[in-house]
């Protein structure tokens, strides 16, 4: 499949970003980026070691970087970080690269498919599921102020919101 613009998917930890993103690229051979990974190979370190060595801000930049640099592009699949929302420079970068789509998940489904992950430093906290609230409480607004099109990610089968995404690109 050829596309124009990118497809930029947008969401909390957990939410599918990366399973759909390699699903694309799967099945329609669709090319994809990971901010998270680029980071690391420009970086030489897991995202656990570079928040624990450099800190979160320093990560922040990181990211912005990347992100200048993927919003050059155009045909691919971009796999964002759940704090990309974060910074308004990075929507207005993607948002003229692509579409942006929302994979929004509730809080529940969200805390049950990230309870035995290691690699989400922002949830090394005593409580991690009121901290998933506190973070979604903060960036909920934020991915839907961004968002082209929102999709129901809450469906443990990707078929669903694969289905959205392609109803909007073809
Ligand atoms: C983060 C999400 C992670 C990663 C880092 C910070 C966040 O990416 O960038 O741990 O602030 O939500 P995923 O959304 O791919 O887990």
């Amino acid at each position: 499949m050829m596309i124009a613009k990118n497809i930029v998917l947008m969401g909390f930890m957990g939410s599918g970003k990366t399973s759909l993103a390699q699903l694309l690229h799967v099945r329609y051979g669709l090319v994809v980026q990971s901010t998270d990974k680029l980071i690391e190979a420009n970086e030489r370190m897991s995202i656990n070691e570079i928040f624990e060595k450099k800190g979160e801000s320093y990560f922040r930049q990181c990211e912005h970087r990347v992100v200048q640099q993927l919003a050059h592009e155009r045909g691919i699949v971009i796999d964002c970080g759940g704090g990309i929302v974060l910074n308004p420079a990075n929507i207005t970068a993607l948002k003229a690269s692509g579409m942006i789509f929302f994979l929004d998940a509730n809080e529940d489904i969200l805390y049950d498919r990230l309870k035995h992950q290691t690699d989400r430093p922002l949830l090394r906290t005593p409580d991690p599921l009121t901290t998933i609230r506190q973070l979604l409480t903060q960036r909920r607004p934020l991915y839907l102020a961004a968002a082209d099109a929102v999709i129901d990610a809450n469906d443990p089968s990707l078929e669903p919101a694969l289905d959205q995404i392609l109803r909007f690109i073809q």
